[in-house]
């Protein structure tokens, strides 16, 4: 597709982007990471928790499956166990999505590896079961790596990070340690932008999208606001509430709708003025075609789905 902003082209280093504000290191060069950048000008598949409308959410099955749908990120929560060590899930407790009870954090790796992560899934979701699924195990960040290597790209969150405050030194060690960074193959993401200007202090060269959830300020009210402060409202927005953005930050990675109810929360003209910001545009959590449809007629830069398989129909 067209390669549109022109803040990303052409740049030598990434740390480009948040040299002004934030003390970074002096960034290493790389024909890997300037590919990424490249690469994200054209629009992006990004398999949320995996193909996690097919399969359990963040097991092997939901990331094999999104990797033979050709997406072109793996998406994942990455939160620490008990005893530190960096593991792949979304909820703070494991209750929804195992057959356990309980915090995430107080779990030792060997005991969240005795959960069944898949089972809930044949449950909640009879047209998608698979007796293969019952019995998943919750997978570590290396495991994940290990598997995929840099033939995938990773769209890594920090998951709760108040919770955790050793988690980005050990999620940036853990990716450098794999090569992820030099050869381009990760985006860090997060609701908190703390987190995120303490991952780019760490490592300047880790693309850095800024996660945003607009919801009204009161039920029936017609004011949005955002969940961390980090921007006003959609409607309140100015220029330099996404420049500000943009000092540690590639994209935003945004809502369109909120609540049971669908409202949309942003539109077109939202859009337009983050890429006229030079931000990317990713929005999370899309799975019906008619509104994938809609995203892409407003020009956004990247969907978060659960059916990689059918974004990539409308796409390729
Ligand atoms: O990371 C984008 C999207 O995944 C954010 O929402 O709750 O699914 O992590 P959540
Ligand atoms: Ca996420």
């Amino acid at each position: 597709m067209m390669i549109r902003n022109p803040r990303l082209c052409g740049m030598s280093s990434l740390a480009l982007l948040g040299g002004a504000v934030l003390s970074a290191p002096v960034a290493a060069e790389s024909d890997s990471i300037q590919q990424h950048l490249d690469d994200l000008q054209s629009f992006q598949v990004i398999a949320h928790r995996g193909a996690s409308g097919h399969a359990p959410e963040a097991t092997w099955s939901a990331f094999e499956q999104a990797e033979a749908m050709n997406a072109d990120y793996l998406e994942m929560d990455v939160q620490m166990t008990a005893d530190g060590e960096l593991v792949v899930f979304h909820d703070e407790t494991v209750d929804r999505s195992t057959d356990g009870e309980g915090k995430l954090k107080d779990f030792t790796l060997d005991e969240l590896k005795a959960l069944d992560a898949g089972s809930w899934f044949n449950e909640a979701f009879p047209d998608y079961a698979d007796d293969d699924y019952a019995g998943a195990q919750i997978l570590t960040l290396d495991e994940v790596i290990e598997r995929f290597g840099t033939d995938e790209r990773y769209y890594l969150e920090t998951k709760s990070p108040e919770l955790y405050p050793d988690l980005e030194e050990a999620l940036v060690e853990a990716l450098e340690d794999h090569g992820l960074v030099e050869s381009g193959s990760v985006i860090i993401q997060s609701f908190s932008d703390e987190s995120l200007k303490t991952v780019h202090e760490l490592n300047a060269d880790i693309p850095l999208v800024q996660l945003v959830w607009y919801y009204p300020e009161d039920e029936g009210s017609d004011t949005l606001v955002e969940w961390t402060d980090v921007t006003p409202g959609p409607g309140e927005i100015a220029d330099a509430d996404f420049q500000a953005i943009g000092e540690y930050a590639v994209g935003v990675g945004t809502n369109m709708t909120y609540g049971e109810e669908e409202r949309q929360v942003i539109d077109a003209d939202f859009v337009e003025q983050a890429q006229a910001n030079d931000l990317l545009v990713h929005v999370y959590t899309i799975n019906d075609e008619e509104t994938m449809q809609t995203l892409l007629d407003w020009g956004v830069d990247g969907i978060f789905t659960n059916f990689p398989d059918r974004l990539n129909e409308l796409v390729e």
